[in-house]
């Protein structure tokens, strides 16, 4: 088996579509067996599907699954036991935008983003970690934002909710780190990358205008490319990072450098 993740097992959420789905796609041509989840169960069916006939069958399989939902969790844990025979690599990728700021917001939305961003790293993790365990080294990746590291006064349950990933990330390393596994958590901080989130900001305003409005916010002078977040997670997912843990990596075009 040959890849810079070759014999890993994998679980990517939100995987039908964007970051997650290219992910996927990274992670397999790299020797991963990957299972993808999703609520989207068709989406995360057909990306398996066309890394299967593309890499052979049995490298992907795909599950429904709620990221909010505690025994959607186990389930698919358990799902990922059976079907990849463990797992070594968890990318919690699925995420929600909710633009608002503090006066917009109601307290079902905020709880909304948090569950969907936050609730689903410290249930993922935790209940990803026992079978982890058993198939050390392993690496656990959250994306976060850039919109973790800097606000904006129409991200307030966005901000909020990344940032908290960014620091439940370095506690995780800290206590993987802690009871001596080989088990690393870091996490990824894009901005602008070119998927259907992006879409949603957009809303009714001409969609050039507002991407060629955002490219130029960009040091860079254009905006992010799925491959250019999934590179990075095979970096994390792989042995290269090997001693990379509780670490941000931002993938911002140097936004925040300024
Ligand atoms: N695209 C960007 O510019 C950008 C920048 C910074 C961070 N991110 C983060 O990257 C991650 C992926 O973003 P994307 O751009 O690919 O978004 P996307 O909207 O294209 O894909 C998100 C996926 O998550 C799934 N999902 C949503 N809620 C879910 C839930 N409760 N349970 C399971 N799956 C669920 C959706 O069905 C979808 O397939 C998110 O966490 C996002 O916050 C994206």
């Amino acid at each position: 088996m040959t890849g810079r993740v070759a014999g890993k097992k994998a679980l990517v959420t939100g995987a039908a579509q964007g970051l997650g789905a290219a992910a996927a796609w990274y992670l397999a041509r790299e020797g991963a067996r990957v299972l993808l989840s999703d609520l989207n169960e068709a989406g995360a069916a057909q990306i398996a599907a066309a890394i299967n006939s593309e890499l052979g069958p049995g490298t992907a399989a795909a599950i429904r699954h709620d990221v909010t939902s505690e025994a959607d969790w186990i389930a698919t844990i358990e799902y990922a036991r059976v079907t990849l025979g463990g797992l070594s690599i968890l990318v919690n990728n699925a995420g929600i935008v909710l633009t608002g700021s503090i006066e917009d917001l109601t307290l079902e939305q905020w709880r909304r983003g948090m569950a969907v961003n936050v609730d689903s790293v410290f249930l993922g993790t935790r209940h990803a970690l026992p079978l982890m365990r058993e198939n050390q080294p392993g690496s656990i990746v959250n994306l976060s934002s850039i919109a973790g590291l800097i606000a904006s006064h129409n991200f307030a349950n966005y901000n909020a909710s990344k940032a908290a990933v960014w620091l439940l990330t370095k506690s995780i390393a800290l206590h993987c780190a802690k009871q001596g596994w080989d088990i690393r958590c870091n996490s990824i901080h894009p901005a602008f990358i070119k998927t259907s989130i992006l879409q949603d900001l957009v809303g009714d305003r001409d969609e050039a205008t507002v991407m060629a409005k955002l490219a130029r916010q960009v040091p860079l002078g254009r905006l992010g490319e799925s491959a250019d977040v999934a590179h990075a997670i095979v970096y994390l997912a792989s042995d290269e990072s090997r001693f990379m843990t509780g670490a941000e990596l931002k993938l911002d075009g140097g936004i925040s450098a300024m």
